[in-house]
């Protein structure tokens, strides 16, 4: 393979807090490698469009404590077709980039898989997304702040619960996973938590709601991961608990994309800096199709096709403390 000599980073899909903290990471491993380092605006939009920036140590100045991405994001329709990364290539070999490293989730990773077979591009990944929804990584970029600003948001909404004798229910994101869920679930002291990967059906909820009430419990905050399999969505379900269990006064509460946003936590910003030196070192070493992850606080690499196919697991130990915190 030949010298690199130029390599590009940019982020793709939805945003995370600590994707600014990689991008600083990759470009100051770059400068102080003394490698060439080039933004891409837009993801791989930008790549087709030609939006490339020259970074240098200073122009990640100020950001680590950033949420969202200096580099913006983008999910590029376009670069799903071979004409679409044909023109990303063209764009890369007159830029002189030599190699890229995507932050983003499988949506991108996929894209830098299929890249490098077509065009034997040396790629490698750091896993950006809040879902933590990545095989190959036991954290994901953004997954810690994304549980701290859920637990904050539950600690406020139980004031009004537990003022009002209510039961909420609070939506939180995963759109296949419950990872946030679970996890937020137990640092708020939810009485039920909804997720996809255990779905104990609606009979079971009445039944633990009820047991609730009967034990002196006058509110309940119950978290529902957005694509729990329950059939219901959090309002469909407010109706649902209504309807069987009149002594409940419900709200809904859906956080949406607050959890997405915000300052990283100073574990995603640490994360992200090694993640970054990492990526950067790897293509340096010759590798490629890689993906960068963590697991037992040593960062490891995995292929990016095992990261996109393999599926994450819940923790079941966690079930098992969730359900004896709600005794
Ligand atoms: O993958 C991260 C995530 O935040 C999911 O939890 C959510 O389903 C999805 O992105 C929403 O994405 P967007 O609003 O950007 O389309």
């Amino acid at each position: 393979m030949a010298k690199i000599q130029k390599i590009a980073v940019f982020t793709s899909g939805g945003d995370s807090p600590g994707m600014n903290a990689a991008i600083r990471s990759v470009v100051r491993t770059c400068a102080y490698l003394e490698v060439d380092c080039v933004g891409i605006y837009h993801g791989y939009e930008g790549m087709i469009e030609g939006n490339f920036k020259a970074m240098d140590a200073r122009s990640v100045n100020n950001i680590i404590n950033k949420g969202g991405t200096i580099l913006k994001s983008a999910r590029s329709v376009e670069f799903r077709t071979a004409e679409g990364r044909k023109k990303a290539y063209k764009q890369l070999k007159a830029e002189g980039i030599d190699a890229f490293i995507v932050i983003g989730g499988d949506g991108s990773f996929t894209g830098a898989m299929i890249f490098n077979q077509e065009y034997n591009f040396p790629v490698i990944g750091i896993p950006g997304t809040i879902d933590n929804d990545i095989f190959g990584t036991t954290f994901t970029l953004g997954f810690d702040t994304a549980l701290n600003t859920v637990v904050e948001a539950i600690d406020k909404i139980r004031d009004t619960a537990s003022s009002h004798n209510r039961l909420f229910f609070v939506e939180v994101m995963g759109r296949d996973v419950g990872h946030i869920a679970l996890n937020a679930g137990i640092g708020a002291g939810a009485e039920e938590i909804l997720i996809p990967e255990e779905n104990l059906g609606l009979d079971r909820l009445i039944e633990s709601l009820r047991r609730s009430k009967e034990s002196g419990k006058s509110s309940s905050i119950v978290i529902v991961a957005e694509g729990d399999k329950t059939g219901k969505n959090v309002f469909e379900l407010k109706e649902y608990v209504e309807k069987h269990l009149p002594i409940y006064d419900v709200r809904v509460s859906v956080l949406g994309h607050m959890q997405r946003g915000g300052a990283p936590s100073c574990y995603d910003r640490v994360l992200a800096s090694r993640m970054g030196v990492r990526a950067v070192e790897a293509l340096l070493e010759g590798r490629t199709s890689l993906m960068v992850g963590i697991q037992d606080n040593k960062l490891i690499l995995t292929p990016i096709d095992k990261a996109i196919k393999g599926h994450t697991k819940i923790d079941k130990e966690l079930i098992r403390v969730s359900d004896i915190m709600t005794v």
